[in-house]
């Protein structure tokens, strides 16, 4: 018993802060990393409630926590609480990470590394393909320093609100071949990559795509994922693409870069994915 608690103790506590958050499956994946490295980590999902997003960094902060996953809808609010940042951060404009130092909140973003590292460990080849991200809220944002650092022959952003996609065309410009238009736009492009970074899954719905938009052995990745394949990986199967992705990898493989952040080891994360689709599944 006196054993158990003095083990407890001396775990090193992370957090996973959002609203909702109850269905996260950050704790699992924690788990599963700190078990398979003997990382002495515990890790918790907390609810916050809108509006009391910094004190409850504070109180985690203050009751000795050594670092957070910050979800949906406070990465904005953590990109502006932090007092260091990275530059992919920086970029971003948000915040998925927090490492707590002495004197610093030191705030990070792994989403887009996350995606990256998905796709190149399924053998996708980025470099020089033609590359479309739909959507232009805060998951698309967080993509694109990591994109375009893999140099794509160009990266187009289409959007329902063409305006927003083409301010953040904008934003990146100087990173790489960019620009920013709406669905109708789309006709007559074909792509090799196309990845859904909207919210429009949530709804059950599916960006308005014209057909011949996939170029022959495109891949298609949808930044969501479910039990049942989403309206855009449905569309895609349809639509004969060569390759089709949930976004289980990329959440597995930002928790694995966080997790590097935070404790300096990296965890194995191909295990851990299958682990994953068979809870799902079950
Ligand atoms: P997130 O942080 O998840 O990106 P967000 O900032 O609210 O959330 O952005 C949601 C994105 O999904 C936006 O690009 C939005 O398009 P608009 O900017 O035109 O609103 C897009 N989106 C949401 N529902 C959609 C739908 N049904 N069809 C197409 N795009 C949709």
């Amino acid at each position: 018993m006196s054993d158990l608690f003095d083990f407890r103790r001396r775990l090193d506590n992370y957090a996973v802060m959002g609203n909702p958050v109850a269905h996260s499956k950050s704790p699992r994946i924690h788990s599963l990393f700190a078990e398979q490295t003997g990382e002495p980590v515990h890790y918790e999902a907390i609810q916050v409630d809108p509006g009391g997003f910094p004190q409850a960094v504070g109180n985690f902060d203050a009751s000795g926590g050594k670092g957070l996953n910050i979800t949906v809808p406070f990465k904005q609010e953590a990109w502006a609480l932090v007092n260091e940042r990275s530059e992919r951060a920086e970029r971003a404009g948000a915040v998925n990470t927090i490492k707590f130092g002495d004197a610093t909140l030191y705030g990070d973003n792994t989403d887009g590394i996350g995606l990256v590292n998905d796709l190149l460990n399924n053998r996708l080849v980025i470099k020089g393909k033609r590359v479309l991200l739909m959507g232009a809220g805060g998951a698309a944002r967080g993509v694109l320093a990591p994109l375009l650092e893999q140099q794509p022959a160009q990266l187009v952003i289409a959007n329902r609100t063409a305006e927003k996609a083409r301010e953040l065309a904008d934003a990146f410009h100087d990173l790489g071949k960019i620009e920013g238009c709406g669905y109708a736009a789309l006709e007559d492009k074909q792509f090799d990559l196309v990845i859904n970074a909207t919210a429009a899954s949530l709804q059950g719905e599916l960006p308005p795509l014209p057909d011949n938009l996939l170029a022959d052995g495109a891949v298609c990745y949808d930044m969501m994922y479910g039990a049942e394949p989403t309206p855009f990986m449905r569309w895609a199967f349809e639509q004969d693409a060569t390759t089709v992705l949930d976004g289980l990898g990329m959440l597995v493989e930002q928790a694995a870069e966080s997790f590097y952040i935070w404790r300096g080891v990296r965890p194995e994360t191909k295990t851990v994915i299958e682990q994953l689709r068979r809870e799902m599944a079950s």
